[in-house]
C-alpha cells in the first residue's frame, strides 16, 4: 500500500516506517522538518492524501517537552487537534481505504480502582479532554465512511525513546524507585507490539473504531520499578515522592504520579496477539536490544 505517515521521524513512527517498507508499503513522511517528503501545508497534505491508499497519523508535541503552561497546553492541543481536522478533511474529500490515529490511555483519566476497556467513557482531566477533542477531529473521515481506527497508545517500552530512556540513568547509578506510593497502574505496550498493531490495523479490513494499544497485564509502578532493578540488576528502593515530580516537572508530572489499568480486550477479540504479555520479559528484551 502506498502510505502517508505522520510523525514519521518520532520514537514510534521512525520505527514504523522501517517496519512498514520493510513489508512492502512504500511510505512518505509529513514532517515540519524540510527533511520530510511532505510538509503540512493544506494544499501538499490534500494532494498527498489524494494519491495514497492510506493514512497514519502519529504527529503530536512530545507531552514531556517542557512544562504545562497554557501556551505549551496550546501546542499539545493544535499540534494533535488541527492536525488531524486537516487530515480528516482531506481523507473524507479524497477516500483512502483506511485512516489510523492515534490517540493516548491518557483519554479515561487516572484511578487506581478502575479496569477501562475501549468502550469506556472519557475521564475530565487536560489529558482526558485534550484526547476526546483529538478524537473527535476524525469525524469528518468517518462521517465520509472511511474505516477509521484510533489506537489508545499506553506507556511505550522501546529502546532509545519514551518513558523507560527517561528511567534508565537513576536505575542505573542505583538511584530507582517507585514514583510516590508505587500502586498506580502503568499500561504499558512493548514497541514492537505497538508496531504490530498499527500493521495490523492498516491490513485488516474488519478493524475500525477504537483500539487499546496496552498489553494485557498492567503492572503496578511499583512491579514496573522493581523488575526494572531485577532486569538491570540494580536496587529499587529509593522512592521518588510525588510531590517532588510535581515541583520539577509541574502538572505534566501527573502522568507519571498517576496511572489507569487499561487492557486490549477489543484487539484480543478481533484477533489480535501480543508477543509481549508479562513485562519482565519485555523489559528484557529493550534493554538487551540496545
Ligand atoms: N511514546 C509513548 O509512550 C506514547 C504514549 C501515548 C501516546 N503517544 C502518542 O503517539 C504519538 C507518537 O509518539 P512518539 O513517542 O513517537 O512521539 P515523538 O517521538 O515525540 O514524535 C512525535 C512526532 O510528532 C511531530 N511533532 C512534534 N511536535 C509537533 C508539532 N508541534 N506540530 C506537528 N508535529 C509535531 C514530530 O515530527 P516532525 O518533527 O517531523 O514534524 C515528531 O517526530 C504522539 O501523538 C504521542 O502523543 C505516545
Amino acid at each position: 500500500m502506498r502510505v502517508l505517515l505522520t510523525g514519521g521521524t518520532g520514537f514510534i513512527g521512525s520505527r514504523l516506517k522501517t517496519r512498514l517498507a520493510s513489508a512492502g508499503h512504500e511510505v512518505q513522511v509529513v514532517s515540519r522538518d524540510a527533511s520530510g517528503d511532505v510538509t503540512w501545508a493544506p494544499d501538499a497534505i490534500r494532494e498527498a492524501v489524494r494519491v495514497h491508499d492510506a493514512v497514519i497519523h502519529l504527529a503530536g508535541e512530545s507531552l514531556f517537552a517542557r512544562r504545562w503552561s497554557a501556551h505549551q497546553k496550546n501546542r499539545l492541543r493544535a499540534s494533535r487537534i488541527d492536525t488531524t481536522r486537516l487530515l480528516a478533511e482531506a481523507v473524507a474529500d479524497t477516500k483512502p481505504r483506511v485512516f489510523i490515529t492515534a490517540s493516548a490511555i491518557g483519554y479515561y483519566g487516572t484511578s487506581t480502582d478502575r479496569r477501562f476497556v475501549a468502550g469506556d467513557g472519557p475521564g475530565d482531566d487536560f489529558l482526558a479532554r485534550l484526547c476526546v477533542d483529538w478524537e473527535a477531529a476524525r469525524q469528518p473521515a468517518i462521517d465520509a465512511g472511511v474505516r477509521t481506527a484510533t489506537v489508545r497508545i499506553g506507556v511505550v517500552q522501546g529502546p532509545g525513546g519514551g518513558a523507560l530512556q527517561k528511567m534508565l540513568l537513576p536505575f542505573r547509578l542505583g538511584l530507582g524507585g517507585p514514583v510516590g506510593h508505587g500502586r498506580q497502574w502503568v499500561s504499558w505496550i512493548h514497541l514492537e507490539d505497538l508496531l504490530a498493531m498499527l500493521a495490523w490495523l492498516l491490513e485488516n479490513e474488519h478493524t475500525h473504531a477504537e483500539y487499546n494499544g496496552t498489553a494485557p497485564n498492567p503492572v503496578s509502578n511499583r512491579e514496573l520499578s522493581n523488575t526494572l532493578g531485577r532486569v538491570l540488576r540494580r536496587p529499587a528502593i529509593v522512592p521518588l515522592p510525588g510531590f517532588v515530580l510535581r515541583i520539577v516537572l509541574g502538572e505534566v508530572a501527573n502522568l507519571v504520579r498517576d496511572g489507569q489499568h487499561v487492557t486490549p480486550g477489543r484487539a484480543l477479540a478481533q484477533g489480535f496477539s501480543f508477543r509481549f504479555s508479562e513485562i519482565e520479559p519485555a523489559l528484557r528484551d529493550v534493554l538487551d536490544a540496545r
